[in-house]
């Protein structure tokens, strides 16, 4: 599979590719399928034709091509190529970016009103060197870009929309997790020449979102949001010690659009009914937990079904990180951001204000008890990381132990665990994210039923016994809501969010 950004116009200067030699081993004709960041337009083109150079496209500004390869044995690669530069285009690049930096102030608000070719060509102008510009203005823009408001050697990655994250560590390596191959990461060709070189980088962009970061100070986080939404992602970074730890960022991407039920059911993360059943559960003011290792789409998935959530009601998201996704909610939607400490000031406010679901992206510690065992009447849910349902019950008694200390008796576990109607499990299998098991909670006996496992039929007999044992509603009557439910999801398996939310708000209404 290869991914590779294309320039419009024949390029005048070229070089694709050092890897030119080994790639002609692979078969010439594959046709690889790519997309081109900002538009959303997809482009196949042959093997063929990356490595013959003929045709890369610029766009936008972007001088790269990202090729992700994989090599006979199996292993991945991930290959970044950018427009090579000759001494005398180099020259001309840092006479302009030392310029920009010795006189950052004095052109400080033309960079940041975006006026960067502004900025370039009255300081090309200064130099005399219009000419050497001129020529090569493509190129030069793209490093000035890339290295002044952009993400510099990370760039050509953090533009790939097939990538999730990306992990530096300090002059050894930097690797990325690409969508279609989950969970694995990838080794990039990108390295950091020096420690001051990837320091100087840290410094840079944390200044950019108004961080600072310092041997006083050495870490840094910030959520970025290109000013087109296009794209958002996390940054953390921190500073080595003097000789312990090495120098690292990391950057965890989010989606471009929220991942809807119809996207993660093509996906082959879960079927229909599955996704049926977890909305109907939300809108039953449920306890649910989503829980699996990091990275398995528990907060993805939660996304989805709270973006199927009745929008009249008011809907409460507690977060460390900037991570759901649903201002298309408007005002039903009431989002809090809280870390550390400030967390379970901020849940025993939430539940004050009477949320008729109140969601912990990521649960803690010790707010856990008291939104589970609290009988208000609202609904719950949240994530958590546990890979089975014995790491689980043990989580939720950790959790509970370092609140109640020696009070967290085996009864309050207990109700804890009786309070609470469903446990998911998410998982990875073959570079897919798939739910891989759901159980619902007896409440009298504290008991687990396995209701789905990947990927056996959902046991839909057993799902709304349990729900209408939860919500003293008949059977049948739960067994229409659910049907209506999955009818309206595969009616709806094509739809694009912005035909989906109002086709949704008018379901509810009707009913
Ligand atoms: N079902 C899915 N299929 C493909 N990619 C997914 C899926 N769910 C999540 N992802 C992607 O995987 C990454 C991790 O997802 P996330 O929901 O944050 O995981 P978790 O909350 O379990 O740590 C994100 O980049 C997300 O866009
Ligand atoms: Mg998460």
């Amino acid at each position: 599979m290869i991914f590779v950004l294309r320039r419009k116009d024949p390029p005048k200067t070229l070089t694709v590719a050092r890897e030119k030699e080994e790639s002609k081993k692979e078969n010439p004709d594959l046709i690889y399928t790519f997309e081109i960041p900002y538009t959303g337009r997809e482009v196949h083109i042959t093997h063929r034709e990356v490595f013959g150079g003929r045709d890369l496209l610029r766009f936008e500004g972007i001088g790269f091509s990202n090729i992700l390869k994989r090599f006979d044995d199996g292993t991945l690669r991930y290959l970044v190529n950018e427009w090579s530069v000759d001494r005398k285009e180099k020259e001309v690049i840092s006479l302009i970016l030392s310029d920009i930096m010795r006189f950052q102030e004095y052109y400080y608000d033309d960079l940041v009103a975006g006026k960067l070719e502004g900025v370039i060509e009255r300081i090309v102008r200064n130099h005399g060197i219009e000419m050497e510009f001129k020529f090569n203005k493509d190129k030069i823009m793209y490093y000035v870009i890339r290295d002044t408001l952009g993400f510099g050697l990370i760039h050509p990655l953090i533009y790939d929309p097939h990538i999730t994250d990306i992990d530096v560590k300090g002059t050894d390596f930097v690797r990325v997790k690409v969508r279609e191959f989950a969970g694995r990461w990838i080794d990039t060709n990108v390295r950091f020449p020096s420690e001051v070189a990837l320091r100087q980088f840290i410094s840079r962009i944390a200044s950019l979102y108004g961080r600072g970061i310092s041997e006083a100070t050495p870490m840094v986080s910030f959520v970025y949001r290109s000013l087109e939404k296009r794209i958002r992602f996390r940054v953390a970074a921190s500073l080595g010690g003097v000789k312990s730890d090495q120098t690292t960022v990391q950057v965890r991407k989010f989606p471009v659009k929220p991942f809807l039920f119809n996207d993660l059911i093509k996906l082959g993360t879960l079927s229909p009914e599955a996704a049926a059943s977890i909305w109907l559960l939300v809108d039953l003011k449920g306890k649910i937990a989503f829980s699996g290792p990091v990275g398995t789409g528990k907060t993805t998935l939660l996304n989805a079904a709270l973006a199927m959530f009745d929008p009249r009601k008011k809907l409460v998201t507690i977060e460390d990180i900037e991570e759901l996704a649903l201002d298309f909610k408007g005002n039903s939607w009431v989002p809090y951001y809280a870390r550390g400490g400030e967390f379970y000031e901020i849940v025993k406010f939430a539940l004050r204000i009477t949320p008729d679901l109140l969601i912990l992206a990521e649960v803690l510690g010790r707010e856990l008890g008291d939104v589970i065992a609290s009988q208000t009447g609202h609904g719950l849910a949240f994530t958590i990381h546990a890979n089975t349902i014995e790491e689980f019950q043990m989580r939720v008694r950790t959790l509970l132990r370092m609140y109640y200390g020696e009070n967290a008796s085996e009864e309050l576990i207990d109700l804890v665990m009786r309070n609470l109607w469903t446990i998911i499990f998410m998982n990875i299998r073959e570079d897919r994210r798939i739910l891989e098991q759901m159980y619902m909670v007896d409440p009298e006996s504290g008991e687990f039923y396995k209701i789905y496992d990947y990927p056996v039929n959902f046991d839909l007999d057993n799902f709304l016994e349990q729900v209408s044992v939860r919500t003293n509603r008949g059977i049948e009557e739960l067994g229409r809501e659910f049907l209506d439910r999955v009818k309206f999801i595969e009616d709806h398996m094509d739809d694009e969010l912005e035909d989906l939310y109002p086709a949704l708000v008018d379901w509810y209404n009707s009913r």
